[in-house]
């Protein structure tokens, strides 16, 4: 099967490669496609990929609240220009989209076809190139995510790590909670969610959610740093991120794409980085 891979230079762009390494994927970084182009996206077309699995994105939620063109020009025509590619190939594409399309106050676990209500630049132009996936094509899956982390990324486990190093206390708001998912269990939860050909929407995270201040109070326990953490109500940030965001599972579960618990993400991380 000929894989086209976007984004192939980030944190789940080298999971994905990974992972569909017996296809031989086509994988581009940034570097050698920029998906705002849409001449050099649609030249692609001389490729004729029969899957696009779009993992780039313009992933700084702050960033692209400082500069919403930007935001757009990548996520949402980026993202358009990857579904005309698939629309001329008769490709199915595989979309990455996020959490943060939901506002967190439902106060219980989001289906799929809830109501969206993006709180940020970043989120909106997430589903605006949902949107685009949805309009264009008839075969395409839709994963939304959350709190990506995998070997080698600028991530949370890693900034905590970090600043575990350099102070003596540290303070993680308590008032944000998601599913902390790591890039292998994501990928493989890809490659399955395409095996099974029930094309989509789906939340694809690890399961179980926390907060932040849990999440960053296991990274330290688990690596053996004895460093007290402090739990906080906010954290001031350009881009409002959603306060609770739990995700139904049951439609990966029920085709066999369902990733295992944050807890064995964390530890397969920590292993990767060689820090157990
Ligand atoms: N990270 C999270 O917590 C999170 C949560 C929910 C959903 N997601 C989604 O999951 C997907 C993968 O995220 P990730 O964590 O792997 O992010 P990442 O590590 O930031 O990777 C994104 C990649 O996209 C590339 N990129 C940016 N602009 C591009 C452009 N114009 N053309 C081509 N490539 C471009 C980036 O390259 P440069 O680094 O050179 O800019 C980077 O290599 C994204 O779609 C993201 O929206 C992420």
């Amino acid at each position: 099967m000929k894989i086209l891979i976007t984004g192939a230079g980030g944190q789940l762009g080298r999971a994905l490669q990974d992972r569909f390494a017996e296809h031989r994927p086509l994988a581009l970084t940034h570097n050698e496609l920029d998906i705002g182009d849409r001449g050099a996206v649609l030249d692609l077309a001389s490729e004729a990929p029969e899957v696009i699995l779009h993992a780039a994105a313009m992933t700084n939620v702050d960033g692209c609240e400082r500069d919403p063109e930007a935001a757009y020009r990548i996520n949402a025509l980026g993202t358009q220009n990857l579904a005309l590619l698939a629309q001329r190939c008769d490709a199915v594409m595989l979309y990455v989209s996020t959490d943060y399309v939901y506002d967190g106050k439902k106060g219980s676990p989001y289906w799929e076809g809830d109501q969206t209500n993006p709180l940020s630049v970043y989120a909106s132009s997430k589903l605006a190139g949902e949107w685009y996936v949805e309009h264009l094509l008839s075969r395409f899956y839709i994963a939304r995510t959350a709190w990506v982390y995998g070997p080698g990324g600028n991530n949370f486990p890693k900034k905590i790590l970090a600043l575990a190093e350099t102070n003596p206390r540290l303070s993680v708001v308590t008032t944000e909670s998601g599913h902390p998912t790591y890039t292998p269990h994501l990928a493989d939860g890809i490659y399955r969610l395409l095996e099974s050909g029930a094309y989509g929407r789906y939340h694809l995270v690890n399961e179980g959610s926390v907060s932040r201040y849990e999440f960053a109070c296991a990274i330290l326990a688990a690596a053996g740093r004895e460093v007290p953490v402090d739990p906080i109500d906010h954290y001031p940030r350009p881009a409002m991120p959603p306060a609770h965001v739990t995700l139904s599972t049951y439609a990966a579960r029920a085709v066999g794409a369902s990733l295992p618990s944050w807890q064995e993400g964390l530890l397969g991380w920590l292993a990767a980085e060689g820090i157990i």
